[in-house]
């Protein structure tokens, strides 16, 4: 079972820190869950530092493919090594929908991490429209497409629709969603889309839920510490 924490761009290196030590504290008798938190780029170096000696792990929330170059803006894997971060969140929707992410890229960028040592916790997710139109499966596969079952890979699936926006995924959209991408991809599955502590205990016990990427709800050391319980229950 692993949480992950994804920061989107909250919290600077101050609010990082302070946050971090709350969590140490919040965890420090936390059993059988793995943990992680995503924070901004610029605040990675000060989580890493403060959570050193913790279980939990820090990870960025993107990661270009190569190595060096002329690639302005962009972040790579051996430099997130040498930070003492543990991985990346790759395709996340808002990756996608804001910034041109492709599938294509996603498998670039997932590959480039997990060669480099880095575990991968890759995106995919379905719109409202496109589950409407009945394409979920279709898109699922797609995106899938582009990934292998590997060590160190993780896939989160986010349906579109629930991110952000209070609408979680039912149980029975989550499971199903979640059955159906094993059947592609033997990798553990984490679902995402406005977990928060009052949900999480639902989503967390089923079957074919191997943990959770949270959004919003991660901002907060007592609501995350919370969902992190729910998870050692599981
Ligand atoms: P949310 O975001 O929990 O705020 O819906 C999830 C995510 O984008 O990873």
């Amino acid at each position: 079972m692993l949480i992950a924490g994804n920061w989107k761009m909250y919290k600077g290196q101050g609010e990082t820190a302070e946050f971090c030590i709350d969590l140490r504290r919040h965890l420090a008798d936390l059993e059988g869950v793995e943990v992680a938190v995503c924070p901004p780029f610029t605040s990675l170096a000060v989580a890493v530092q403060v959570l050193a000696g913790t279980d939990v792990a820090v990870a960025a929330q993107n990661v270009y493919w190569e190595p060096e170059g002329a690639f302005t803006g962009e972040v790579s894997a051996p430099m997130l090594r040498e930070l003492g971060v543990y991985g990346a969140i790759v395709g996340h929707s808002e990756r996608r929908q804001f910034f041109g992410e492709t599938d294509e890229g996603v498998g670039r960028r997932t590959r480039a991490a997990l060669d480099a040592g880095l575990s991968v916790i890759a995106c995919v997710g379905e719109t409202e429209e496109e589950r409407e139109r009945g394409e979920t499966e279709d898109v699922l596969r797609r995106q899938l497409s582009v990934l292998k079952a590997e060590d160190n890979l993780v896939v989160a699936y986010e349906p579109v629709w629930a991110i952000g926006t209070g609408k979680t995924a039912t149980p029975e959209i989550a499971q199903q969603a979640h059955a159906f991408i094993k059947s592609l991809l033997d990798v553990p599955v984490l679902y995402g889309g406005s977990v928060k502590p009052e949900n999480a205990e639902e989503l967390l016990e089923l079957p074919a839920v191997d943990g959770a990427l949270v959004g919003g709800a991660s901002l907060d050391v007592d609501s995350f510490a919370s969902i992190c319980l729910s998870a050692s229950r599981s």
